[in-house]
């Protein structure tokens, strides 16, 4: 299969298209043919290794020490489910989902636990808008999830991968939402809800808040303090040795709280995604797309919304829908791929393929000899 694959930590132009091995089955897992897989900041650090100073040392010896443990990396997906495991219950072939993996989502096919950070794909969303949702939609639900209504907000880098998420959860929980963002972003951040934005180049937040929320790493504790209520809680996604003392000492004593975490998506937490995104309650931004072929423009680029990097073409999912012959040439090398892994067949579906379109009965035909072979 094709793939993007990262030999060697550095710049966007060490990315490189190679044909890899497709991802084996285990008996709990999903083959996915990915549509979709986004860009993001957490992605340029997985590709450059670029951590912060005392961060660096953990995070090598977690994505590699001297080159990335894992050639393909990309952690966000939309796509199709193409092959389902022997022992998988939750998904069946054809059905769309979305959600988040350690890394190989920047590769045509991957392989999944179906018990993993994965739910079906919003009913309203293409693949590519749905991808954009796991990346900033986990951060921000893990850090607002105790967000009371009528609270004071405040989201520092509210118009990047995470703060767009942060105020729209924010404005749903019914909190009263500043936005700190470029002058540029004004409109972006005021369209996702926020109550007031502020320009960070000229204006300094004042008043009090109930929860501060520095995704772009621009502030601390100490600094935040005089901003926060009794209990105010300073949340931040950068690791530091200050934040981790911090958090101790306001653990033990009365007023506001420091905080850090990084926020790992599981099925449940996806499953509310699709209802909230499905809701209209979360939205997408979606600034640029890249065909796979362009993935070092799409790691280059930066934008102001989420930066797609288009896998399998929409074009031939088109072209599927609207002419069943090249539909059912596609679903036969979907078959193919399936008993290629061994994996169990849904011969519910490849008859229903069959009934609905008689011309492709044919060519069903040999793929479910081949399929009682392996049953
Ligand atoms: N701990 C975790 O679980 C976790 C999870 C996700 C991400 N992260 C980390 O969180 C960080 C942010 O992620 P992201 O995806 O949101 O990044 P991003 O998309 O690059 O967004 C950062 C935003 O901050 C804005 N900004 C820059 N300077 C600012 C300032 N002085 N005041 C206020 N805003 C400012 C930028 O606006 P302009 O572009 O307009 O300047 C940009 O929109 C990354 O380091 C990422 O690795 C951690």
């Amino acid at each position: 299969m094709r793939a993007a694959v990262t030999p060697v930590y550095g710049p966007p132009d060490v990315l490189e298209l190679r044909d890899v091995p497709k991802p084996a089955l285990r008996e709990r897992d999903v083959l996915i043919e990915v549509h979709a897989s986004p860009v993001n900041a957490a992605d340029h650090r997985l590709r450059s290794a670029d951590f912060p100073s005392f961060s660096a040392v953990i995070g090598r010896l977690i994505i590699g020490l001297r080159r990335p443990r894992h050639a393909v990396q990309g952690t966000m997906f939309a796509g199709r489910v193409v092959a389902v495991g022997r022992a998988v219950t939750r998904y069946a072939v054809g059905d769309d989902v979305f959600g988040s993996a350690d890394h190989g989502t920047y590769a045509e096919y991957l392989a999944v636990s179906e018990d993993g950070p994965m739910a079906r794909l919003p009913q309203n969303l293409s693949y590519g808008e749905a991808a954009a949702l796991p990346y900033g939609a986990v951060t921000a639900m893990h850090f607002l999830r105790d967000l009371r209504p009528g609270e004071k907000l405040l989201v520092l880098g509210a118009s990047g991968g995470v703060g767009r998420f942060a105020v729209q959860l924010g404005k749903h929980r019914g909190a009263e939402v500043t936005a700190v963002c470029s002058a540029a972003t004004f409109d972006l951040v005021r369209g996702l809800g926020a109550d007031h934005v502020l320009d960070y180049a000229t204006a300094t937040p004042d008043g009090r808040y109930d929860a501060i929320f520095d995704v772009a790493g621009v502030s601390t504790y100490p600094r935040a303090r005089a901003l926060l209520t009794s209990t105010g809680r300073y949340m931040t996604l950068l690791l530091s040795v200050a934040v981790l003392v911090q958090m101790l000492v306001t653990s033990l004593r009365r007023g506001p709280k420091a905080r850090f975490a990084i926020a790992f998506g599981d099925r449940e937490q996806m499953e509310e995604i699709r209802d909230l995104a499905e809701r209209g309650v979360l939205r997408p931004v979606i600034a640029r797309t890249f065909p796979l072929a362009r993935i070092a423009e799409a790691h280059a680029a930066r934008e102001h919304g989420a930066v797609i990097v288009e896998i399998v073409s929409s074009e031939l999912r088109r072209a599927e829908r609207g002419g069943v012959m090249e539909g059912s040439l596609r679903r036969r090398e979907i078959l193919s791929l399936e008993i290629a892994n061994g994996a169990a067949i849904d011969r519910r579906q490849i008859r229903d393929v069959a009934a609905a379109h008689p011309e492709v009965q044919e060519l069903c035909a040999p793929q479910r000899r081949e399929v009682s072979h392996i049953g």
